[in-house]
């Protein structure tokens, strides 16, 4: 557990934490254990684009994790079956030879999706689930929906084929606050989507806020949250953080150190509504280090070793498990993976960046040091 120090602040041993000003140095905590074992983990929630990006992108996933929900807000978007599966034979193709990944993908819903589709989608083996962004929310959510009454036949039809509804829960009124509009989704959109559709399980995803962790946990089982390792371990200050970071933004933007402590508390308490997903969004580096820069943080390679931070700092080191590999498959009524990883303690530096100039793209918590590193597969 976190501790608080003589000026209220948490204690922690990790020292990015610490010049962060999250926490306070002098913890004298339980030791960490050398090793760790897990199913293999699955990412419930990841952005693997298209093209040149989703070969170079593809094998920091596939690397630890089993499966993912593949987003499909691709330009045009994956918004039919034959899409999803045309995308997923592209993603297939470019896993490294050795790696064993199955991609899970999603259709994006928009005004002209159909009962129909919803049918086939719920026949096709890949397709797992539908995506809703409101229209103009966050990257190429142009194709997005404007209201939801239109698609309650749509929604009825999920309902029936219990196809999971995962939501980008921000409302897109130009006159709201960045830093409420997951609130003001919750309270006017989403809590009546979930009173109203009382068969329909929906995701929230990459939930922000203490009132969304709230919401979920107080929510019966057919509603989940995926929460993402940015929000778990950062709050808002990161993005000025002696200067605007652009590598800290996105969409639903980071909040205030009240709602990652809730984010955390929800995550590493054991709540089967809570799974990992990352929401690994890479951009080349140009267009985030840009007058207009894109929304979105690269985490894959260094995804489950920064779980492992926020469990660490919290002695819950024995909830990751649940949190990474049970939870998320449970929801989605798939077996567990069977293979096992291993998490080995080893401070490590995460690597700065993919790729070379103005197309790399920066990683996560870009040079930073980490206290678990991925020790591969159980033989
Ligand atoms: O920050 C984000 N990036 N949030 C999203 O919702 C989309 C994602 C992306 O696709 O870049
Ligand atoms: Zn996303």
């Amino acid at each position: 557990m976190l501790r608080a120090g003589p000026t209220g602040k948490l204690q922690s041993r990790n020292p990015d934490a610490l010049r962060l000003g999250l926490f306070e140095s002098d913890a004298v905590l339980s030791p960490l254990p050398d090793r760790l074992e897990l199913s293999r983990p699955d990412d419930w929630h990841l952005h693997l684009r298209d093209g040149a990006m989703l070969e170079r992108v593809v094998g920091a996933t596939a690397r630890v994790f089993a499966r993912a929900i593949v987003m499909p807000n691709l330009d045009p978007p994956v918004a039919t079956t034959a899409q999803a599966e045309d995308y997923a034979a592209r993603i297939s193709a470019v896993v490294p030879d050795g790696v064993a990944f199955t991609p899970l993908m999603t259709l994006y819903l928009t005004g002209e999706t159909s009962p129909e589709e919803i049918a086939r989608a719920t026949a096709s083996p890949v397709v797992h689930a539908v995506k809703l962004y409101p229209k103009g929310a966050t990257t190429n959510s142009s194709a997005g929906v404007e209201g939801l009454d239109a698609l309650a036949p749509v929604l009825e039809a999920m309902e029936r084929h219990d196809l999971p509804l995962l939501v980008h829960g921000e409302s897109t009124a130009p006159g709201d606050d960045v830093f409420d509009r997951e609130r003001i989704f919750l309270e006017g959109t989403l809590a009546p989507l979930v009173e109203r559709y009382e068969g329909l399980r929906v995701v929230f995803e990459h939930i922000t806020t203490a009132d969304a962790a709230a919401f979920v946990a107080e929510s019966s089982s057919r509603v989940g949250a995926t929460i993402t390792p940015q929000h778990l371990l950062l709050n808002r200050n990161a993005i000025f953080e002696g200067g605007i970071r652009p590598h800290h933004y996105c969409l639903p933007i980071l909040k205030r150190e009240g709602d990652r402590e809730a984010l955390v508390a929800a995550a590493t308490r054991g709540d089967p509504s809570f799974f990992l997903g990352t929401d690994s969004a890479p951009h080349a580096r140009h267009t985030k280090e840009a007058p207009c820069g894109c929304a979105g943080i690269y985490s894959a390679p260094v995804a489950i070793e920064s779980y492992a931070e926020v469990f660490a700092e919290e002695d819950a080191l024995q909830r990751l498990e649940g949190f990474a590999s049970h939870h998320g498959a449970d929801f989605y009524r798939l077996p567990r993976n069977e293979e096992r990883i291993v998490l080995l303690r080893e401070d490590w530096q995460g690597p700065e960046s993919e790729g070379e100039g103005p197309e790399s793209v920066e990683v996560f918590w870009a040079g930073r040091t980490f206290r678990y590193r991925f020790g591969g597969f159980v033989r």
